[in-house]
């Protein structure tokens, strides 16, 4: 049996492998290890080179767990996935009261059974379900039923199903770098626990992941997850146009934009400001004018929130979530200077950059957006798997971890 001494929180992306150890001291969750390694073997959430996608997540796990001073074998390992062999939907449950008695956590686990015994796409499996709201008998909107008198009862739920053979192979994947029977959460969930607070539950908080392949998205409201989608654009559109632009690799395009790109519309530049970057493997020099880059990014970055934002019209956002709703801008892309305010105006909603929090970290560096997904999985593993409980509400959830502080 694990020793139990924490949770490895494992961010499996494309750009970028992100660990995390984190564990509960003294009702804490404290971080005390991480690591970011280059991803390879990675595209979209998938496994698309199972030797090279080991070798990244072993190096991110040592490192971490290096740091940490903690044996991976001793930790509970909480995989962030996504992709497209994920799929969510609604659904409800409803079951009736034995007559004259309070409803009981029994009950609530029966209605529980009954929303999750939903016809899933053919070989699909639950891996997540949010209990978004209850009633009792004509009474809607309650968040915990237990205590309260009723004869019927009824559960809208919100529930994550991926495809088995997608778990499956993420699965070997783990194994074959030392980590074994993982937890596996949809990465925009695992997100939002990272940089949302109760408050941001409760009135209802948009969070997007914008990575390099992906971009992830879960809304929130009333405490109800009402959207939760992952769309197959990231930060590699912007890449690629700035390499056709200047005709250079991807790797010294993604450089370029990393170290000197930043959204045209909302930066001035001087007309004559140019750099140099260096493709060192083809010994290729290039000088681009600093102006003509911003430029392109800002076309780059305006097409990406743009996609993104009809997508989330086709999902019913702006049906669903109250006008003025904050969006928390995570992942990669969020650094580039001006995402944020252009995020702003195509997305006609505010925009901050979301950073993990309600957790104390050995280092700030692991406080940044990049992070939240990782950070997250620490906190909802460390709810899950460390302090078993029969099926949380998400009231429980939220009272448990503000216990902690
Ligand atoms: N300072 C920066 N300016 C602009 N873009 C950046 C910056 N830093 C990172 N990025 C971009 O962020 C993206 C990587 O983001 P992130 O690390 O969140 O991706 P990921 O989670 O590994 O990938 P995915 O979730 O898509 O599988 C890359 O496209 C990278 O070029
Ligand atoms: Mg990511």
């Amino acid at each position: 049996m694990k020793a139990q001494e924490g949770i490895l929180g494992l961010d499996l992306g494309s750009g970028f492998i992100r660990c995390v150890a984190g564990e509960l001291r003294e009702g804490r969750v404290f971080i005390n290890g991480a690591a970011q390694v280059p991803s390879r073997g990675i595209r979209g959430g998938v496994i698309v080179n199972m030797d090279k996608a080991i070798a990244s997540i072993k190096a991110a796990v040592a490192e971490t767990c290096r740091m940490a001073d903690l044996k991976p074998e001793n930790l509970i390992p909480a995989a962030g996935i996504t992709g497209r062999q994920i799929y969510s939907k609604g659904s409800s449950g409803l079951v009736t009261v034995k007559k004259g008695k309070p409803i009981t956590q029994d009950d609530v686990k029966r209605v529980l059974e009954q929303a999750k015994s939903i016809s899933l796409p053919a070989n699909h499996e639950i891996i997540y379900v949010h209990p978004n709201q209850y009633a009792v008998d004509s009474t809607r909107g309650i968040k915990n039923p237990v205590g309260l008198a009723g004869v019927r009862l009824e559960l809208e739920a919100y529930i994550v199903t991926a495809d088995r053979v997608f778990l499956e192979n993420i699965t070997t994947c783990l194994s074959n770098a030392g980590i074994r029977d993982p937890l596996f959460f949809f990465q925009p969930i695992a997100g939002s626990y990272g940089v949302m607070d109760e408050e941001d539950f409760e009135e209802g908080a948009i969070l997007l992941d914008v990575g390099r392949t992906t971009t992830g998205v879960a809304v929130w409201q009333d405490e109800m997850l009402l959207i939760v989608d992952v769309m197959e654009w990231g930060g590699d559109h912007i890449t690629d146009l700035v390499a056709r632009e200047f005709l250079m690799s991807p790797a010294t395009a993604a450089h370029l934009k990393e170290k000197y790109g930043v959204v045209g519309n909302y930066y001035t530049i001087d007309e004559a400001e140019a750099i140099t970057v260096r493709d060192s493997k083809r010994g290729v020099e290039y000088t681009v004018d600093r102006k003509r880059l911003a430029m392109v990014i800002e076309q780059a970055v305006g097409e990406l929130f743009t996609r993104i934002r009809a997508e989330l019209e086709r999902a019913g956002l702006y049906r669903v979530a109250r006008s003025g709703t904050p969006i928390l801008l995570v992942g990669g892309t969020s650094a580039l200077p001006g995402a944020r305010e252009m995020a702003e105006e195509i997305f006609n909603l505010p925009v901050t950059i979301g950073e993990p929090r309600g957790v104390e970290s050995f280092s700030q560096d692991v406080i940044t957006p990049g992070f939240a997904v990782g950070v997250g999985l620490v906190k909802m593993a460390s709810q899950s798997a460390l302090k078993p409980k029969p099926r949380l509400t998400f009231k429980q959830f939220w009272e448990n971890l503000k216990d902690m502080f």
